[in-house]
């Protein structure tokens, strides 16, 4: 392994250290009951390189709830089944600044199509893309999708914090029968049934390992070089990774861009999957959010590997 690896590995204990503190400054998402519930001073984080090696540091072991990481996927499968311009006719390409669960702008700029796939309402609108017979055949085709980025075939979603959510989901299903109002959500649509895929693939489990697996499918264009076999249309990892350097951690999207500049996706349950491009996937959980939304010791983690390791990819 090259100097940096050893480097990483070695500086690893520290790091941890360092940030685990960070977590007293936030706390777990309260507004889904089921996730109020994570240990607090959780931090994990897996390394992956394309010949295998990894790197385990802290909880990484921990299951947790994909939340909005999930959205990267749905957006990658709503591309393979519909083609670029039929997804982008129902969602756009820009950053909002607005929060992740916002729906100020559906109102405020036409045509009123959600701004991007990765806040709630462009993500609402994408699972409506997936293809599927009924909301169980859909869900099943995207827990298939993740089996095979994550290179395990035992991940399920947790049901109960799907309908924990479900339960409580009252900002998402107004974004929902707003996009229905607009369109967005065709006529044909039930607008619950897209809720409850949502919902449930929201709550698919994993732990940072499966992150890191993900993440390193995309640092490489899409071919898996532990499979040894091209997953993914490259093109359609070049918008996802767009999308996570632009929109992936919400309306700290730019702050993250500056300080760690690598696509990353946070997700509400604490995890953070990262991309180093050409060289790892990464996967982060710390249940504990800041403001935004995003891992609090997580981010720090991350920015504080990328300035030591040099990642920026600018
Ligand atoms: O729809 C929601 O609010 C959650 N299922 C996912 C939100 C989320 O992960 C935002 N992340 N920072």
């Amino acid at each position: 392994m090259n100097d940096q690896w050893r480097f990483i590995a070695s500086s690893m204990p520290q790091w941890l250290e360092d940030c685990r503190p960070y977590a007293h400054n936030g706390s777990p998402a309260a507004y889904i009951p089921e996730l109020a519930k994570a240990p607090k001073e959780a931090l994990g984080i897996t390394l992956l390189a394309a010949d295998g090696s990894m790197i385990n540091g802290g909880d990484s072991s921990f299951m947790f709830t994909m939340q909005s990481i999930s959205k990267v996927f749905t957006l990658l499968l709503a591309l393979i089944d519909n083609g670029e311009e039929a997804v982008f006719a129902k969602v756009g390409m820009e950053p909002t600044g607005d929060d992740f669960n916002s729906m100020l702008k559906l109102e405020l700029v036409e045509p009123g199509i959600p701004f991007n796939p990765l806040i709630n309402a462009g993500a609402i609108a994408v699972t409506s893309l997936i293809r599927g017979s009924s909301p169980a055949e859909t869900t099943e085709r995207i827990l298939a999708f993740m089996r095979l980025m994550a290179g395990d075939d035992s991940i399920g979603y947790n049901e109960t914090v799907s309908s924990s959510e479900a339960a409580t989901a009252y900002r998402n299903r107004s974004l929902a029968y707003f996009l229905k109002d607009n369109n967005v959500l065709e006529a044909h649509t039930d607008v619950e049934q897209v809720l409850s895929v949502y919902f449930n693939h929201c709550a698919i489990e994993v732990n940072c390992r499966h992150l890191a697996r993900m993440g390193l499918i995309l640092a490489n264009g899409g071919f898996d070089p532990l499979a040894n076999r091209q997953l993914l249309p490259r093109r359609y990892v070049q918008i996802a990774k767009t999308f996570m350097l632009t929109c992936g951690m919400y309306n700290a999207s730019g702050e993250f861009a500056i300080k760690a500049g690598i696509p990353a996706k946070s997700g509400v349950a604490g995890g953070i999957l990262a991309v180093v491009p050409g060289q790892y996937g990464i996967g982060v959980v710390g249940p504990a959010l800041d403001q935004r939304g995003n891992s609090i010791a997580g981010v720090r983690l991350l920015e504080t590997m990328s300035v030591e390791c040099d990642w920026s990819i600018f």
